[in-house]
């Protein structure tokens, strides 16, 4: 567990992080949310002596933090930043068991241990262990860099915006992949976001700091039903929360701009272009920006041998959503086909933006939970039942 007492910390007059008190419990990942600037990197960093304490007291596994070596601590914590931090010249299997070569793990160890993780996120080692950084996509290294974090096997994981950088498909599919590492694993850990959404989604309890403060910890579910004061709600957008599905608009919560590439390309340009902008998949538009398909590492993976255009291998029929339809048509289509993100289109198919689930997830979570008054039907019900008409 880690337990923050009454912690402070200044810059000469500038007080970032105020008099924090805060407990994550083993086990539990508490999501620390709040608008640029508030002091959430500032009190992760405290946790791993990157930053000290002006005052007050950290807690890691009952024993107080500022009494340790911070070299000793730190091997007991794994840690995940945003800009990976990969060294370029290093091997994946080497970048993921960087630690371990200080615990002086053997070549053999190292090996075995690389491969198991790699497996964890279903990267298969035979491919992945020898290339370098450059060669993955950004998606695939941020996985290599959680991976790194989990190598060996520390209770304690600081992860700050770990997803931040990501398009909103990869994203998702990070997020996904680190639950289901979680409830495998259980680790404390203290997670840092901006997103709502992803706090939501991802969190056992939320923490939503001010100018260093913490205006409320709580469940998810507590949050939005009992926000604490007006800043919380709008922080939340509880005026969005309380419409209903039928009349929110897709283009209200899409995600504007997603990563693009024209039709036309080659597939190693499209690839370039996924390690550039750290992506698992691009929308495929032609010319005039109308949506073509959608491509991901994958596929790009396997047909590469065949040097084609993206042309050749894109699947020329994408679901899609146009911007004024609502968000209950979006969790429709996304539940009949099974997938997990919904291009937004305007009326000549141009691609305006893009929903996943986890843009969804506030919108809907509302409802779900109020549906006998407000007139709306559990919508993810109604699609089931549409499947199968
Ligand atoms: N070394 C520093 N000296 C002075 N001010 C700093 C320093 N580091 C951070 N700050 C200030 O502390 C505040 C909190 O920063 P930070 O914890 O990085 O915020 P967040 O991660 O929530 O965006 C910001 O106003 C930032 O400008
Ligand atoms: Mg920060």
């Amino acid at each position: 567990m880690i337990k923050f007492e009454n912690v402070t910390k200044k810059y000469g007059d500038l007080t970032v992080v105020d008099n924090l008190t805060l407990e994550v419990d083993k086990g539990n990942l508490v999501a620390l949310i709040g608008a640029s600037g508030c002091g959430k990197t500032t009190t992760l960093k405290m946790v791993n002596r990157i930053i000290e304490p002006t005052s007050g007291n950290i807690f890691v596994n009952e024993e107080n933090i500022l009494r340790q070596d911070p070299v000793q601590l730190r091997r007991g914590i794994g840690y995940v930043i945003q800009q990976i931090g990969l060294f370029p010249n290093m091997t994946i299997a080497e970048n993921i068991t960087v630690v371990g070569k200080l615990l002086s793990w053997n070549k053999a160890h190292s090996r075995e241990r690389a491969e198991e993780l790699l497996h964890m996120v279903e990267m298969d080692p035979a491919l992945y262990m020898n290339r370098y950084p450059n060669e993955l996509s950004g998606g695939q290294q941020q996985r290599i860099g959680v991976l790194r974090a989990l190598a060996t096997d520390p209770e304690i994981i600081l992860m700050d915006e770990p997803f931040g950088a990501l398009d909103p498909i990869t994203r998702e599919q990070l997020q996904n992949e680190f639950i289901n590492l979680q409830t495998r694993l259980h680790k404390t850990i203290l997670f840092v976001t901006h997103d709502m959404d992803e706090a939501i989604k991802m969190a056992d309890s939320i923490v939503l700091m001010r100018d260093g403060k913490i205006v409320q910890a709580a469940a998810a579910e507590e949050m939005l039903r009992n926000p604490a004061d007006d800043y919380v709600a709008s922080f939340i957008g509880m005026d969005r929360r309380l419409r209903s599905p039928d009349e929110v608009l897709v283009e209200e919560i899409m995600i504007p701009d997603p990563v693009t590439i024209e039709s036309s390309r080659g597939l190693a340009e499209a690839q370039e272009r996924m390690r550039k902008r750290r992506v698992d998949s691009l929308m495929v538009v032609d010319q005039n920006g109308v949506l073509v398909g959608i491509i991901t590492i994958k596929d790009i993976q396997r047909n590469m041998a065949k040097g084609s255009r993206i042309s050749d291998i894109v699947n020329s029929a994408p679901t899609f959503v146009l911007e004024g339809a609502s968000v209950r048509e979006a969790v429709y289509a996304m539940s009949q086909e099974g997938i997990g993100y919904l291009p937004v289109v305007d009326d000549k198919q141009r691609l305006k933006g893009l929903i996943t689930r986890s843009s969804l997830v506030s919108v809907l979570s509302d409802v779900l939970w109020n549906s006998p008054d407000n007139g709306v039907e559990n919508p993810e019900k109604e699609a089931v039942e549409g499947e199968s008409r």
